[in-house]
């Protein structure tokens, strides 16, 4: 045997070397050692419960925990020499904690595998950046919800189609960004319910022969609950599919928030403007101040699809139990996570500097015959039947088109052209206030309703 090979934490039963380039092309550390924090602590966590059940003994924890806070801290301070012939975080760990403490450094390994680390390793890892991204909704909605407030009675053009359909308050619609938000931060919550489980004790995939306390490293890990099946425990990572799958669906409503920012920052809108701190010029159009901040979020959503799609297929068809396959799981939960946190921090420094320009807003409601509506349920109310009533002002409107008038901004005479019930009373329907006031129901535009719906939220403590 090689003393290349005799480096490796398994190299006890081969008589070559690996391929230099296979150990490359198998090894994780490049990418793992992101979690050497998750991982330290797991084994410190195992080696307290093995001199609990007298595996080990006490003197024997002691080395061990002090050597892996000695090697937390070379990693924290930039000494620890990553290796690749060492494959991964945890053998990499492990062996330098051997180097530190001598033959005890080799009793941590007893009773676990690589199998139910790395598992409790993710685990751990994305449990911490679930709460932090947790952390960054919670930001974000708080300023939807400050934004909404302070806009409640903003009037803009609400759109379907993206025609300008009838009038909405410019606080009611980041109320429906909240809503969207609200949806995701719950789905977030229920997935860290399933990360939250401890594979700890699965060992590489039966379990162990010795008398472990899966009790003791659960609680000191914080985990809800520990895994009930060794083989499910080491194999499974549905958790991760999970939050990408969570993670894709915030990054969709983060993708269509983005392009309503980017069209209303747009000189045809001109609904809003951005700060320039969130913005970047041109090089060539000296006038140009692009919306780069939501755009590319809009283009980051396509990866965290791909790392979603990426993880179903690495899971697909896996035979129980571990596989080498699972390697795989790392760099796109990563980068989903990264992603999406990312994403959402821009955003949640960006919304409560947005700056809306409510003159446009108002100007592009009134030009585009937004009231039609509310001059139908008009008519309805003076007892014309619906349909009648919406034949009667469609050719209002296609008068006003002729014309180039608003129907707020015809004469009564003009509109009595149309139907003899309109009277003076039908200007209080037709300015774009009495539009939004008038659905003042739960869930509807009108500015009281934005208020109530505003304080209904704080009280539920989102946000
Ligand atoms: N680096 C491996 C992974 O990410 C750790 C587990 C390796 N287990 C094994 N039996 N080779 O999955």
């Amino acid at each position: 045997m090689t003393d290349k090979q005799q480096n490796k934490l398994w190299g006890g039963r081969f008589s070559e070397s690996t391929d230099q380039f296979v150990q490359e092309f198998t090894a994780s550390v490049n990418f793992d050692q992101r979690m050497y924090a998750q991982d330290i602590r797991g084994s410190i966590a195992h080696a307290t419960m093995l001199a609990e059940a007298g595996v080990i003994s006490t003197d024997e924890r002691d080395a061990i925990i002090q050597g892996l806070e000695g090697v937390r801290e070379d990693i924290e301070n930039g000494q620890f020499q990553w290796s690749v012939a060492l494959e991964d975080v945890h053998m990499n760990i492990e062996a330098s904690l051997t180097d530190r403490i001598g033959i005890t450094g080799k009793k941590l390994h007893t009773g676990r595998s690589r199998n139910d680390q790395v598992a409790t390793d993710i685990r751990l890892w994305l449990r911490d950046e679930i709460d932090a991204i947790d952390a960054e909704m919670a930001r974000m909605m708080e300023g939807l919800l400050g934004l909404a407030e302070r806009e409640a009675a903003t009037i803009m053009p609400g759109f379907t189609h993206l025609q300008t359909a009838q009038p909405v308050t410019f606080g009611h619609h980041m109320l429906a960004w909240f809503e969207m938000l609200r949806r995701d931060r719950e789905r977030l919550a229920d997935c860290r319910k399933r990360v939250n489980r401890m594979p700890l004790g699965s060992a590489a995939l039966a379990g162990t022969t010795y008398p472990i306390n899966r009790e003791t490293t659960r609680e000191l890990l914080g985990f809800d609950e520990v895994c009930y099946n060794s083989l499910d425990a080491v194999s499974d990572r549905d958790f991760a599919i999970e939050f990408c799958a969570l993670a894709a669906l915030c990054m969709t409503h983060l993708s269509r928030m983005s392009e309503e920012l980017v069209l209303w920052t747009s000189a045809q809108f001109n609904f809003i403007d951005l700060p320039d701190r969130f913005c970047t010029g041109s090089s060539i159009m000296p006038q140009k101040k692009n919306p780069d901040v939501p755009e590319l979020v809009r283009g980051k959503t396509g990866r965290v699809n791909g790392h979603l799609i990426c993880l179903l297929t690495l899971m697909k068809s896996q035979p129980l139990a571990y596989n080498k396959d699972n390697q795989e799981d790392k760099e796109p939960l990563y980068d989903a996570v990264d992603t999406l946190r990312g994403s959402l921090r821009a955003f949640a420094d960006m919304i409560p500097a947005i700056e809306p320009n409510r003159e446009a807003m108002r100007e592009a409601a009134r030009r585009g015959f937004a009231t039609a509506t509310d001059l139908a349920d008009y008519l309805v109310r003076k007892g014309i039947p619906f349909r009648d009533s919406h034949e009667i002002v469609g050719k209002a409107v296609a008068y006003g088109v002729e014309k180039k008038k608003d129907l707020g901004d015809m004469s009564l005479s003009e509109l009595k052209q149309f139907s003899d019930q309109i009277d003076e009373d039908v200007f209080e329907v037709l300015t774009l206030e009495g539009s939004v006031s008038a659905r003042n129901h739960v869930g509807g535009t009108a500015p009281d309703q934005v208020r109530a719906a505003v304080q209904r939220a704080r009280a539920q403590g989102n946000a």
